[in-house]
């Protein structure tokens, strides 16, 4: 039987830490230089801010990196193009009177995590609030619509009264000693909520924030809509706020998958979403200590594009999370003074062999983003301890990770099945292992993950975990390590991606 011991991880916060410190340490001595730069910023303030031309390679990967939120997901299907998924998972949530079948399924099991869920849907709002004309240039904005409101809409039925918060739909015990296809799912799917008595406040702020993120992507599309998600998102974080306790700790079963350091991270991830979906400052005033990469990103959005009531020592505030948030930045440039050495020799970010690349996947997605907002206030240099870049050293280096990805390093191969003819055959995934035909259920279902025939499914926008620092990848249905695909690797592989389809992009105000 299958032993799935997988150290899951969404955190990045420990690594970007890490940079951050780096670059902190040697701020120190940069700031004589600064009033040159300043100068030099003045001078080039006059570039034109239009978008560029579209790069058909990147419409078409976004195009096939959409599709892995399709087979993902759960409930009554509504449109459905997958031809091997149909309904599933319809009573989700009934043992509680809930309605919970929708939402996507994680990764290559068939669990519905609430905290990585939330997370996709934050990096799904963030991605079309600030590409979604791009998504849209490539016909793909509806679509990325209609993935988040899967998710949100699942969300809201997991949050039925003040104080509690359903944070897992399925038994992740129980579901990993099945391999079957979630069509065909006999076991007992139970729910678990977080309340007063056993809180979870890492888990019900990032569904906070997803859901105050959400509220601005359907502000125009549906207000009605776009009104419940947000006071869901702020009764969810009033929760989170009061009642502090890490969800690993009440419910300990979650260490095995997503296990939490803290939630002060998720706290000021949460207000500061709440902060652009409401303008309110309380939110902004909030304080956390994680300085983590995505928030630095996020809040000095508010800086770059300034406004007029603010005080003076909120705008020195801000002005800190952005120069923090540069010192990340510098971190990522390959030849700045500050550069992490987390790198594989072909220049892919590498940290961890589990799930290798959501550690570079977020690092271009965030440096694109902050080059953006560097270009729609028209800034066009950063400062890396003593040195000078260029504003477009940032989306190049976004572009060599994603290339990476898409096929250009040494095995040749695309890491996104389904993107050009070389990519992997035997992905970690239940469904995509196991034909439709079949007729297997839980336990003799693991004849199809011992399988040496490839997926008879192809899990086509799946993003696999990535390669060894050594820039190997072990095609092999059972090697979860590099083979499995999961649903927040996708969502921010799907910014990224939206974020290149034009040569230059727009950023705009979210409201
Ligand atoms: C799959 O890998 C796990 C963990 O490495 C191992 O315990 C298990 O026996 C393997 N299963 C098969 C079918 O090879
Ligand atoms: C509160 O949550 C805990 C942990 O999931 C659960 O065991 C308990 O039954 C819940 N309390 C109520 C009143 O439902
Ligand atoms: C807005 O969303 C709600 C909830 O999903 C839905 O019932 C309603 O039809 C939507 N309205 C529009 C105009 O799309
Ligand atoms: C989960 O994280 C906590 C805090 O970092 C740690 O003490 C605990 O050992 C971890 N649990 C597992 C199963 O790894
Ligand atoms: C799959 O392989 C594992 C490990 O070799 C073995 O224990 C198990 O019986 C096999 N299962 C099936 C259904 O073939
Ligand atoms: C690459 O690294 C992996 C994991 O450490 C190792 O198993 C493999 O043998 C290495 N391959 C080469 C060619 O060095």
């Amino acid at each position: 039987m299958e032993a799935e011991k997988k150290p899951k991880s969404k955190s990045w916060c420990l690594w970007f830490f890490v940079l951050v410190l780096a670059a902190v340490v040697v701020a120190a001595a940069s700031i004589t230089l600064r009033k040159d730069l300043d100068r030099l910023k003045s001078k080039n303030s006059h570039a034109s801010v239009h978008p560029g031309a579209i790069v058909a390679r990147y419409g078409d990967a976004l195009s096939i990196a959409m599709q892995f939120l399709d087979i993902q997901k759960s409930g009554k299907l509504v449109n459905n193009k997958i031809a091997w998924r149909a309904d599933s998972g319809l009573q989700d949530g009934e043992e509680e009177n809930l309605d919970l079948s929708k939402g996507v399924y994680d990764a290559g099991d068939l669990v519905k995590f609430g905290f990585p869920m939330a997370f996709t849907a934050t990096v799904l709002s963030w991605a079309i609030l600030e590409y979604g004309d791009q998504m849209k240039a490539v016909k793909e904005l509806q679509h990325a619509r209609d993935s988040l409101k899967w998710i949100t809409d699942c969300l809201i039925n997991a949050h039925p009264s003040d104080n509690v918060l359903y944070i897992q739909a399925g038994d992740p015990e129980l579901d990993h000693k099945c391999w079957e296809r979630p069509e065909v799912m006999t076991e007992r799917r139970p729910s678990t909520q977080a309340n007063i008595s056993y809180p979870g406040s890492e888990v019900a702020a990032e569904t906070a924030a997803a859901m105050a993120s959400a509220s601005l992507v359907f502000k125009k599309v549906n207000s009605t809509y776009s009104k419940n998600l947000l006071r869901h998102a702020q009764e969810l974080f009033r929760f989170a706020d009061t009642y502090r306790g890490s969800y690993s700790i009440s419910i300990p079963q979650v260490q095995n998958y997503y296990n939490s350091s803290g939630y002060e991270d998720e706290l000021l991830w949460a207000a500061s979403w709440l902060y652009h979906a409401t303008e309110d400052q309380l939110y902004l005033r909030y304080k956390g200590n994680c300085l983590e990469a995505p928030n630095l990103v996020l809040l000095s959005r508010v800086n770059f594009f300034g406004r007029k009531d603010m005080s003076g020592a909120e705008n020195i505030g801000l002005q800190m999370y952005r120069k923090t948030a540069e010192s990340v930045m510098c971190g990522l440039l390959p030849d700045s003074p500050t550069a992490t050495s987390s790198r594989t020799d072909g220049g892919l970010i590498w940290v961890s062999e589990w799930n290798a690349l959501q550690y570079p996947m977020a690092s271009a997605f965030l440096a694109l983003v902050y080059s953006d907002y560097m270009l729609s206030s028209q800034t066009s240099t950063l400062y890396c301890n003593g040195k000078l870049y260029n504003r477009m050293d940032l989306p190049n280096f976004a572009i060599l990770q994603a290339e990476y990805v898409l096929g250009n390093n040494p095995m040749k191969l695309s890491y996104l099945v389904g993107y050009g003819s070389n990519y992997p055959r035997f992905v970690h995934h239940r469904g995509a292992s196991i034909p439709v035909t079949a007729n297997t259920g839980c336990e003799d279902g693991f004849k199809w993950l011992n399988s040496t025939d490839s997926n008879p499914n192809v899990a086509v926008g799946a993003l696999v975990g990535g390669p060894f620092v050594n820039e190997t990848y072990i095609d092999s249905r059972n090697n979860s390590m590099q083979g499995e695909p999961t649903t927040y690797n996708s969502a921010i592989f799907i910014g990224l991606l939206s974020g290149l389809v034009r040569t230059s992009s727009v950023v705009r105000d979210f409201t």
